[in-house]
């Protein structure tokens, strides 16, 4: 039996002032019985549009928040001051999902990141998927032009005309939501990652496929009673005047989560509703609970990465995982040779394993 996947890797660069997000898309049939797997890539011509020049956006800076947050670091002063700013337009895209797509995977990468693209559409991405993000300054046009030839090559890339760095991953969400809207709205399941994340997709297709996706479902590596970091040191600190609460909502590790097709669709029009919060997967969780959707923890996401006593490298861990966190191209390559291997035999299962916290 063959389900129909369809892979979207999300890129982010962070050039100088200008922020790119990148969609890369591909796809292919997976095969669910080990047994046979099938690749088919379809490779549709599409025009190829390179931006003449990086517009700064139009939207202006609301100058009263910028007088009122002095005393916050930097990054949290811009996020407030262009907090209001959430229509971008789109540089790249792919070609729309077809109708028959059963699960999308939209990976987040900055343009750089060619090596763990290069990795994904060689290892799990050549029957499944792509991905990545990262945050790195980068010279604007020779980059630009690299993107330009790598979505034309690939068709799997959406890139928008924002600043990329991480208060704005935020950003990224909602837009990639309403791409979906556009663009995908058939794929039944969405997984959505960064660029370092090792995904099994036969285990994430076995635990779907008797799922329904006109039923709200969101899995991942939950975490309960996240407290905001007071201290103004750590990259997520979060200052009282723009959080109030003890806690934040249950909300999964952005590193991958799965969703629904309706999940993904009330989470759009929730999102569009929703001031803008600088950590992206804690506003996703904001927006859950506004939903009043419960996402689910389960033992096959490792977001957060691999506790001991797990051997990180024990093949049959990644054959029961769904998705691990941190993997540089080279382990991601090695792990997808080990857990394609059918002579290795692993004894359970963790893929019907999941629970609410
Ligand atoms: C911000 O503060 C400066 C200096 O105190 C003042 O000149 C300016 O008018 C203020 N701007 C706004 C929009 O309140
Ligand atoms: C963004 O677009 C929406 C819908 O087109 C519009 O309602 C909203 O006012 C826009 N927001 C800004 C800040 O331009
Ligand atoms: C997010 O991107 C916009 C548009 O490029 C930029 O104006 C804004 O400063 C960015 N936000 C942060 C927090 O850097």
């Amino acid at each position: 039996m063959y389900l129909r996947i369809r892979l979207v890797a999300l890129y982010t660069i962070s050039v100088t002032l200008i922020a790119f997000f990148m969609y890369i898309q591909k796809e292919t049939k997976l095969a669910v019985s080990p047994a046979a797997r099938k690749i088919a890539v379809p490779n549709p011509s599409h025009t190829l549009w390179v931006p003449e020049q990086i517009e700064p956006s139009k939207c202006l800076p609301d100058l009263k928040l910028a007088n009122s947050s002095l005393a916050l670091p930097e990054l949290h002063r811009l996020f407030l001051m262009y907090k209001h700013c959430r229509n971008f337009s789109t540089l790249l895209k792919p070609t729309r999902c077809s109708e028959e797509t059963f699960l999308l995977l939209a990976i987040k990468s900055p343009p750089i990141n060619i090596d763990r693209r290069v990795a994904i559409r060689n290892t799990w991405g050549k029957e499944v998927a792509m991905g990545g993000r990262s945050e790195v300054k980068v010279q604007a046009q020779p980059l630009h032009q690299l993107l330009a030839y790598e979505s034309q090559e690939f068709d799997d890339i959406v890139q928008w005309d924002f600043t990329d760095n991480f208060f704005n991953l935020t950003l990224k969400e909602l837009h990639f939501l309403r791409w979906f809207m556009v663009d995908c709205p058939h794929a039944k399941f969405v997984l959505k990652g960064d660029d370092d994340v090792f995904v099994n997709p036969y285990n994430i297709v076995e635990f779907l496929k008797e799922l329904n996706p006109e039923e709200d479902l969101f899995v991942g590596d939950v975490i309960s009673q996240a407290r905001p970091i007071r201290n103004t040191k750590v990259k997520y600190f979060i200052p009282e005047s723009m959080y109030r609460e003890p806690y934040y909502p249950l909300y999964a590790g952005g590193g991958g989560y799965v969703m629904s097709r309706m999940t993904v669709q009330r989470l759009q029009s929730t999102a569009e509703d929703t001031e803008l919060f600088p950590i992206d997967d804690v506003f996703v969780g904001m927006c859950l609970a506004k939903m009043a959707v419960t996402p689910l923890n389960h033992a096959g996401f490792k977001t957060f990465g691999i506790q001991r006593p797990f051997n990180p490298f024990d093949p049959c861990l990644y054959k029961e995982l769904m998705i691990v966190h941190k993997l540089n191209p080279t382990e991601m390559w090695i792990m997808w040779t080990l857990v394609k291997d059918n002579h290795i035999r692993c004894a359970v299962s963790v893929t019907h394993n999941y629970r609410t916290v």
